[in-house]
């Protein structure tokens, strides 16, 4: 079995390719990303039992339909990944990643291979206490170029699917968690960063109590498993969250790690008054069991920067 991981080396694939080979024995992975983020390190010490190639390329420029040939899934994770960042530039997002949504989708559809297409819950905008991915229209509400651009590649996979492509959408809600090609930029593992360097952790001011959902990345990388696995290719939309919850959570959990942690609230161009849970049935009914946890990923996730700074809590300056 070959598959096929474009922006492989970033947050979630790092972690994914890694674990790729235990739960497909033999498999190869053909991996794809154009360093834009500079992530080298996410291909160091690979899984010596992982048959990996990797290619440097821009899925926008690369000749997809030889590189996808004989692929049963790609994993398509190549994007601009900034939610809050997006403000002001959704031009150059829409562009870019639509384009690479729209080059990986077609040229899935011409070889054969199934696609997982990983939206984002953050599509989501609702008076409602909770929301499904059947919700009217309405409910659907991006905060942020970045969203508004995964609903319109949400609706060209959808069509495609129509049309032959063997797809299915996965919105993800944030990740947490700890990988090779981590990053800093989303809610909880900014807040940890900030806890251990004994910076004040910078909370929305309207997004203390709201309740919004989260992924565990372990949950991530095994519902790409689960879906490969169960065949899930059928052009459908799944919610993929561990939990629901509040920022003042998150924030009460990082301080049983670093009591001592202060809060400094501001203000984001992407915030909202909205407060809703997204709900994780549809998954759950197609099998998938969670197995993710917010206290263990946030304390795996200090551990890592204790390490780093050798239990210094240096101050950045
Ligand atoms: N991390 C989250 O919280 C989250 C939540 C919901 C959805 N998602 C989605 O999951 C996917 C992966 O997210 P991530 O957190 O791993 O992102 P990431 O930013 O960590 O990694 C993206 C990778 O893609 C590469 N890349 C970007 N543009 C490329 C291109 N044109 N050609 C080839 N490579 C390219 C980058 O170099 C990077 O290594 C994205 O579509 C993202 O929107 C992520």
């Amino acid at each position: 079995m070959k598959i096929a991981v474009t922006g492989a080396l970033g947050h979630i694939g790092s972690a994914l390719i890694r674990t790729l080979p235990d739960r497909f024995p033999g498999v190869e992975i053909v991996m794809i990303d154009n360093l834009t983020t500079q992530r080298y390190p996410s291909l160091f010490n690979l899984p010596p039992r992982g048959r990996y190639r990797f290619i440097e390329a821009d899925v926008r420029a690369a000749d997809l339909r030889a590189i996808f040939a004989g692929t049963h899934t790609v994993v398509h994770l190549a994007a601009m990944t900034d939610a809050e960042g997006s403000v002001g530039r959704a031009a150059a997002v829409e562009a870019h990643n639509y384009e690479a949504t729209e080059r990986v989708a077609t040229a899935c559809r011409e070889t054969g291979a199934r696609l997982i297409h990983p939206s984002s819950t953050s599509v989501y905008g609702t008076q409602d206490a909770t929301v499904a991915e059947d919700c009217p229209r309405a409910a659907l509400k991006p905060q942020s170029p970045y969203a508004e651009t995964k609903l319109k590649e949400e609706q060209l996979v959808t069509s495609l699917s129509a049309r032959g492509l063997r797809a299915m959408i996965a919105r993800f809600g944030t990740i947490f968690g700890v990988s090779p090609g981590m990053r800093f930029h989303t809610v909880v593992n900014r807040f940890c960063w900030q806890a251990a360097m004994g910076q004040p952790l910078t909370v929305w001011r309207t997004a203390y109590e709201q309740q919004r959902p989260y992924l565990d990345l372990k949950d991530a990388v095994d519902a790409i498993a689960f879906v490969i696995g169960r065949d899930l290719f059928d052009g459908r939309i799944y919610n993929v969250l561990t939990l629901n919850t509040t920022v003042r959570r998150i924030v009460e959990t990082i301080r049983t790690e670093i009591p001592d942690l202060e809060v400094a609230f501001v203000d984001s161009p992407i915030m909202n008054q909205l407060s809703y849970e997204v709900s994780p049935t549809r998954f759950l009914e197609a099998g998938f069991a969670y197995s993710g946890h917010l206290r263990l990923g946030i304390a795996e996730t200090i551990a890592l920067l204790r390490g780093t700074v050798a239990g210094h809590r240096a101050k950045i300056a």
